[in-house]
């Protein structure tokens, strides 16, 4: 009896200290895991271009690289799926695991003949958390591989970690 007693008084100081210890390791990882709960990627673009020649080019570039003969730089299994208002869409397959997509940029006009561009994109795969920054290289492979980033015209690109997974370590690999 005394003894029963003693063992539940040692499981429910136990069962306490296990609750605090995966509570604590939960905190901790919450607070130091960067990234959004799901892989997906959200990033903000100004190009010195107007609305319309941005469309079109990202448009083309998803054309371009439809086919699913693929390179080591991914650029291959793009799907352009269509415009709505002043959003297009499409989806990419990743080449070896064969993980799929979705993404839009979302295109409005500055006043200074500029256009502004949020894009995002997100795993469909509805576990994945880490993609080794395939949802970012989905939108950026896009803007670099039509050159929206260079020549003459304004170019900026923002996002962050929190809004973009591994968006600080990601290699897009591309004509870089
Ligand atoms: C763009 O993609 C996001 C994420 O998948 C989605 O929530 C949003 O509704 C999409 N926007 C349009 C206009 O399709
Ligand atoms: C880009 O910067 C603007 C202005 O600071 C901010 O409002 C926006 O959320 C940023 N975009 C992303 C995707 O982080």
């Amino acid at each position: 009896m005394g003894c029963c007693c003693c063992g539940c008084k040692c499981c429910c100081i136990l069962l306490a200290a296990v609750v605090i210890v995966v509570g604590a390791a939960l905190g901790l990882f919450a607070s130091l895991f960067p990234y959004p709960s799901h892989a997906s990627c959200k990033v903000d673009w100004v190009f010195g271009e107007s609305c319309p020649d941005v469309k079109s080019k990202l448009i083309n570039q998803m054309h371009k690289w439809s086919s699913n003969n693929c390179d080591s730089r991914q650029q291959c299994n793009y799907e352009y799926l269509g415009e709505e208002g002043s959003t297009i869409r499409g989806l990419h397959t990743t080449q070896v695991l064969k993980f799929v997509d979705k993404f839009n940029f979302t295109l409005n006009p500055g006043y200074d003949g500029s256009c502004y561009v949020k894009g995002i994109s997100e795993s469909l795969t509805p576990y994945a958390v880490i993609d080794f920054g395939a949802n970012y290289c989905n939108l950026r492979n896009l803007v670099i591989g039509s050159k929206l980033h260079s020549g003459d015209f304004a170019y900026k690109e923002n996002s962050t970690n929190s809004v973009c997974t591994m968006y600080s370590i990601a290699h897009c690999n591309l004509y870089t």
